[in-house]
């Protein structure tokens, strides 16, 4: 605070939200934070009956692709709800109450999106270890068990904007942004390849919903600190070229698996890599788009979270298969 009061930890002095003007409501953390209380969901509330009767009908090889991208959907939500503690740490150090806030709204979805993959396996009677799904997958395990959480920890020691920019880049551009983006693309296929699965439908339409908030907190928390350092730019290009294959290759060793075998339900490979690559891309643009731009401009700037919206209503148009 200016006036010679502090908020911090160990030398609080004031409050946040009793200075003058209080709590910014316009702020980009705060919209999303109204937005995702208005649209709390419950994973108890949905119905997994048909989903049960619909895996139960599957070949073996649709039941192996299936089990496949929802283990890698549950272990991935359960790593970012793990991972995801010291970034709100790091709003905490800051003085950054509405990041704060917000984070904790986003950590709460991530345990909820955990929970609700975890009860559709439960429902659909699979309760096996699901460990082979993931871990023979050298890729998965280099973003999930390496790269996601060194970086998210590296803000427990330091949560300097350098640091913020690669948590945020591992984990909202590259694990929700490219990742958990091509997944949703595969679950459309197979769900709409014969209208199968309405439980995990409507899942991905939920989470879909909330990770559009999740990529939109990354976008402003990259965009704010560009804005603030123009050398911090680099960060961002960097830390996207040292994941970017990894990432990618968690896809592709997913087909490789089962070479000379067509994947099921029409999943294709390069129309996923497509999808999530355009929309990579567009997200890296309004990052870019910060450089030399005033910080307190940006912190009300909405253009992130209108980006996702746009997203979302060119799927309806142009994918109505991915439009979650
Ligand atoms: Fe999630
Ligand atoms: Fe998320």
């Amino acid at each position: 605070m200016t006036d010679g009061r502090s908020t911090g930890h160990g030398r609080r002095t004031a409050f946040a939200t009793l200075q003058r003007g209080g709590l910014n409501l316009d702020s980009l953390p705060m919209r999303l934070f109204t937005k995702g209380n208005a649209r709390h969901w419950n994973p108890a509330d949905i119905d997994f009956s048909q989903d049960a009767r619909d895996v139960a009908d599957m070949t073996e090889h649709e039941r192996w692709w299936t089990c496949t991208l929802a283990a890698q959907f549950l272990a991935g939500e359960e790593a970012v709800t793990v991972d995801l503690q010291p970034f709100v740490a790091a709003m905490a150090a800051e003085g950054r109450l509405a990041d704060e806030m917000y984070l904790t709204q986003f950590v709460f979805e991530e345990a909820k999106h955990t929970e609700a993959f975890r009860r559709w396996f439960d429902a659909v009677g699979i309760t096996d270890d699901l460990h082979s799904h993931v871990d023979s997958n050298p890729h998965y395990m280099e973003i999930f068990a390496r790269q996601l959480p060194e970086s998210l920890h590296a803000l427990a020691a330091d949560p300097s904007p350098r640091n913020q920019i690669r948590a945020s880049v591992t984990y909202n551009h590259i694990v929700e942004g490219t990742l958990a983006l091509t997944g949703y693309f595969a679950w459309a296929k197979v769900c709409s390849s014969r209208g199968i699965l309405p439980g995990m439908q409507q899942v991905i339409k939920l989470i879909g919903d909330d990770e559009r908030r999740h990529m939109a907190w990354g976008t402003f928390t990259c965009r704010r600190h560009v804005a603030a350092d123009d050398s911090l730019w680099d960060a961002v290009d960097e830390r996207m070229q040292e994941l970017l294959v990894p990432a990618m290759g968690v896809v592709t060793h997913t087909f490789e698996e089962f070479e000379g075998e067509e994947p099921p339900f029409a999943v294709d490979l390069n129309e996923l890599a497509e999808y999530a690559m355009d929309k990579l891309g567009r997200r890296l643009g309004a990052i870019e788009s910060a450089r030399g731009a005033d910080v307190r401009a940006i912190d009300v700037d909405v253009a992130p979270e209108q980006l996702e919206e746009r997203f979302h209503a060119e799927d309806l148009a142009n994918h109505p298969l991915a439009a979650v």
